[in-house]
């Protein structure tokens, strides 16, 4: 963490000066603010934007640190909630006068009244994102920090400036970027903050499904997501957002079997396989491939409990959430389903012996995403009997040189037959019918099936010896 003495570090870039030239030149004071500080101190990688606040009009700033760059920037300007925006280089710098009220973060309500620097400190979301830097003249690079920020940054706390419930009713999404902060920072989220976002949590449903699957995408980014689940499981806020995950956190008895606990097991996938990708989608599918487990869930003396058509079902949910939480019904969301239907496949495949065919058929059915399926049933597994763990990962080995070899000889995951349905129809002087089908299923099958490679000879031997066993006979040419 960086010391009190080197914030001037954080302002090397010569921006800075550009801006707090402008503002001594309208005549307001200036300060760099929020996460741009928070990530300085942090030692953190920061994302390329830059807030500025001015004690006056950040509008007024904005227009005239353009003027002084020397390609003039446009500036765009929301006068409504009386913010600006431009960009150097490539950061977006956003402007903003020192308000008293906070609306401007969920950009609904327009500007209310103008106040002092502490004023829009006390209106932001925590202690660690009200940090200032000052860019005046005469204290360039001083810290502002009225509400102890650093301390809050150094002992790893999230915490509102302000009463808690006042924040949060400012701005309920808060609730769930406190729960990203502390998942991202792994800081801790203090007391009463986290006790008041338990109490609000309802309040959550007048946020936007986009706000909060931004911050959903957020937490399923990082190293360790269970994190940030267990808070918003813990707070009543999943119970919100993903009931269907809360559904799978349970365990029954009858007769003396029990099942797993499908919630816990789901939130260790989900850490499972952040170290093996960092697609958010792929991860979306770690957290939602058990959601058919709760109501597909059922009891019988012979079998014990059983989970049957969870995948498909699953499925279909999958769906139904991404239209409930207004996320893209694209090929995303169609990824993410097709990675839920096919989620017992591998292991299914590699309880036994693994088989060519066996390892055909699953390349053939996923595609070009069945090195994604793969990683994904391997952070499936979460049994703690090492000899079982043993066995499914060796077995798993097996299967994905057994991809590679059967792909090399075959090439099965963009399956293009060797001979076309319009080839077999001209072949026989067919039209498009019920013949034509059973021929081109009887080529595919023996293909998977490894009775024949991927080869037109081979597939027009087969196709001649089975179209006159339906009594076809090539016409001549
Ligand atoms: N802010 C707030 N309430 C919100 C959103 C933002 O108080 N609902 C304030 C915080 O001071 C925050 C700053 O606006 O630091 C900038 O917001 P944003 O760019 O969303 O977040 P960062 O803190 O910069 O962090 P990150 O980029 O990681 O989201």
């Amino acid at each position: 963490m960086a010391t009190k003495y080197n914030y001037k570090q954080a302002l090397h870039n010569p921006i800075f000066e550009i801006i707090s030239k402008a503002a001594q030149e309208i005549g307001v004071d200036s300060y760099v603010i929020g996460g741009f500080v928070r990530d300085f101190i942090l030692e953190r990688d920061s994302k390329k934007d830059i807030d500025i606040v001015a004690v006056g009009s950040g509008i007024e700033l904005a227009l005239k640190v353009s003027e002084l760059l020397p390609r003039k920037p446009k500036v765009q300007v929301f006068k409504t909630y009386g913010t600006a925006m431009l960009r150097f280089q490539d950061i977006d710098i956003e402007f903003v006068g020192a308000r008293k009220e906070s609306y401007h973060f969920e950009s609904r309500n327009p500007v209310v009244e103008n106040g002092t620097l502490e004023d829009d400190q006390n209106r932001r979301d925590f202690t660690i994102n009200a940090l200032a830097l000052s860019l005046s003249k005469d204290n360039f690079g001083a810290l502002l920090d009225p509400f102890n920020g650093l301390e809050d940054l150094k002992s790893k706390i999230i915490k509102t400036p302000l009463d808690p419930d006042i924040t949060f009713s400012d701005d309920p999404l808060r609730m769930m970027r406190g729960i990203r902060f502390a998942t991202q920072l792994n800081f801790d989220i203090e007391e009463k903050s986290l006790a008041s976002i338990t109490k609000n949590a309802e309040r959550i449903k007048i946020i936007s499904g986009e706000r909060i699957v931004e911050e959903l995408n957020k937490i399923l980014s990082t190293d360790k997501p269970s994190i940030g689940f267990l808070l918003l499981y813990k707070t009543g806020l999943l119970d919100i957002i993903l009931p269907e995950l809360t559904a799978l956190n349970q365990v029954e008895e009858i007769e003396g079997h029990t099942h797993k606990n499908n919630f816990y097991h789901t939130l260790e996938v989900v850490d499972n396989i952040c170290p093996n990708t960092e697609d958010v989608w792929l991860r979306w599918a770690a957290l939602l491939h058990d959601i058919g487990k709760a109501p597909t869930k059922r009891f019988n003396k012979k079998q014990g409990w059983t989970f049957h058509g969870h995948e498909f079902l699953g499925g279909k949910m999958v769906k139904r959430i991404f239209e409930r939480l207004h996320m893209p019904l694209n090929q995303k969301m169609k990824f993410v389903q097709k990675m839920v239907i096919m989620s017992s496949r591998p292991i299914v495949l590699a309880q036994d012996t693994v088989t060519d065919s066996a390892v055909r058929r699953l390349v053939f059915d996923a595609g070009q995403d069945v090195d994604n399926l793969m990683t994904l049933c391997e952070a499936d597994i979460t049994t703690k009997n090492p000899s079982k763990f043993k066995k499914y990962h060796s077995n798993f080995d097996i299967v994905r040189k057994k991809i590679i070899e059967v792909e090399e000889r075959d090439h099965v995951r963009q399956f293009q037959p060797p001979i076309t349905g319009e080839e077999i129809m001209e072949m026989f002087n067919l039209k498009p019918s019920r013949e034509i089908g059973i021929l081109k299923e009887t080529i595919k099958e023996a293909i998977l099936e490894g009775e024949i490679p991927n080869e037109y000879e081979a597939a027009y031997e087969l196709l001649m010896k089975r179209a006159a066993k339906l009594g076809l006979t090539p016409v001549s040419k």
